[in-house]
């Protein structure tokens, strides 16, 4: 069964394994388990069976939802996860007064680019060599109703 919960420190070490696969590259180790005892950030992982299958996180800062991450592991696409962990940490921004919604995509993420879009998200400028490996992103914004 799915369950969402807050980051624990425990998860860290799995998680930035699943994002260094997926993504290529990964907020790492120290930064991740650091966000676990952040107030300004909200960092959601998802488990099956008792599992960890994937996080999403982001802060708030201001009137802005920031997105730092999002991974799923692969064999659990496709399922409406990724949906629900996305609702959810919405929901909560709202709360801490968020209004709009930011985050940073790889030009080439075309799965990614297309959840944000079915989620509302529209691409509002291109930020030139933001990846390790040269690759622009795509910012993506929305406001929040
Ligand atoms: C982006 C990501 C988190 C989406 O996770 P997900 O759990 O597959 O997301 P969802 O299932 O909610 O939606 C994905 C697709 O499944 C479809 N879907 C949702 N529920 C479904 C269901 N019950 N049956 C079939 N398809 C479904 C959605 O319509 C969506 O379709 P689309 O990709 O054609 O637009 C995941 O693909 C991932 O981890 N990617 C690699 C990491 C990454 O790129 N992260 C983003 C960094 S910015």
């Amino acid at each position: 069964m799915l369950k969402l919960r807050d980051l624990w420190i425990s998860d860290v070490e799995k998680l930035v394994e699943l994002e260094a696969k997926l993504l290529g590259e990964t907020i790492g180790s120290e930064m991740l388990a650091n966000e676990a005892r952040n107030p300004l950030a909200k960092f959601i992982v998802a488990t099956y069976a008792k599992q960890v299958i994937g996080y999403i996180g982001g802060w708030v800062v201001a009137d802005e939802l920031e997105i730092i991450n999002f991974v799923i592991d692969p064999g659990y696409w496709h399922q409406g996860i990724g949906q629900k962990m996305f609702n959810r940490l919405i929901e909560d921004a709202k709360t801490k007064g968020a209004k709009t919604i930011c985050l940073e995509v790889k030009e080439n993420n075309q799965r990614a680019v297309n959840f944000y879009t079915l989620q509302g998200l529209k691409k509002v400028r291109v930020r030139k060599n933001y990846y390790h490996d040269g690759k622009d992103a795509i910012v993506m914004m929305k406001e929040l109703l």
